[in-house]
């Protein structure tokens, strides 16, 4: 059976799982690193090639203060106490998204984590961090703006795999699964241009009770849909006209 070679999740439901315990919705978002622990290995396991992960859009910045910043933090300090053991699971993380509007320091760490794990050839991680569909559209046609004007170029032909080399992340294959966590049934501006085949899978279930058999259920799911990319079923290519 074919495992998806391109998974995406949107990991949402972090806040209410929290605020349902009790909790402060930061222990949501730590809970939610946890999940993101598990699912990364058993995707690796299973096969998957690429996994991308939502962790923080650029609409989030339109919540309290205090939440972003405790997001960041958490984001930069997970970085940092991940980076050893994602190297030696032969993980290649890249952070996809607009880099503006995080600090420094988050944008070293970004970078360091990158540059160590950028040979590995095992399960590639994009980590979507201040990532908007809109916003990764937007800078693609301004990196081709540029281009062709560099280049004083007037006879602009663009084919599909060309705009696949101006996204955040070059040579990324499309999104075969897209999972959402959370109970929600919406994209909120994930991945636009490479989900345009994807298919859906949505849990109730809030993303830190999320787990690896979780993952599993989605893949056999996926495995049973049929994918026909604007063609025909078995049935209809059977059929004599
Ligand atoms: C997803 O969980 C994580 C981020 C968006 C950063 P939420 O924080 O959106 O949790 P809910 O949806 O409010 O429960
Ligand atoms: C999507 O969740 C973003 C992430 C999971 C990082 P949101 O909680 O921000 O989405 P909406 O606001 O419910 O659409
Ligand atoms: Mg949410």
């Amino acid at each position: 059976m074919k495992i998806p070679s391109h998974i995406a999740i949107i990991m949402d439901g972090n806040g209410r799982w929290a605020v349902e315990r009790g909790l402060p919705r930061k222990q949501g978002h730590i809970a939610g690193v946890n999940a993101f622990k598990k699912i990364i290995s058993k995707a690796a396991e299973l096969g998957v090639r690429a996994l991308t992960v939502y962790a923080f859009s650029t609409e989030n910045w339109n919540r309290p203060r205090t939440e972003v910043d405790f997001i960041l933090n958490l984001f930069q300090k997970t970085l940092l106490k991940q980076a050893d053991e994602l190297f030696k699971n032969n993980v290649k993380v890249k952070v996809i998204g607009r880099r503006n509007g995080l600090s420094r320091a988050l944008t070293n760490t970004i970078e360091k984590i990158e540059e160590m794990t950028a040979g590995n050839k095992g399960i590639q991680l994009n980590i979507a961090f201040n990532y908007g569909g809109r916003a990764e559209i937007v800078d693609m046609v301004k990196k081709i703006v540029n281009d062709f004007a560099v280049n004083n170029e007037t006879n602009i032909s663009l084919t599909e795999q060309d705009i696949n080399r101006y996204l955040y992340n070059p040579g990324l294959a499309d999104v075969e699964l897209l999972i959402r966590t959370g109970g929600e049934r919406r994209l909120s501006n994930f991945l636009l241009w490479q989900s345009a085949y994807t298919e859906l899978c949505f849990f109730d279930k809030y993303w830190p009770d999320f787990t690896a058999e979780d993952l599993v259920s989605a893949i056999k799911i996926f495995q049973q849909r049929e994918r026909r990319f604007g063609g025909l079923n078995k049935v209809g290519e059977d059929y004599v006209d």
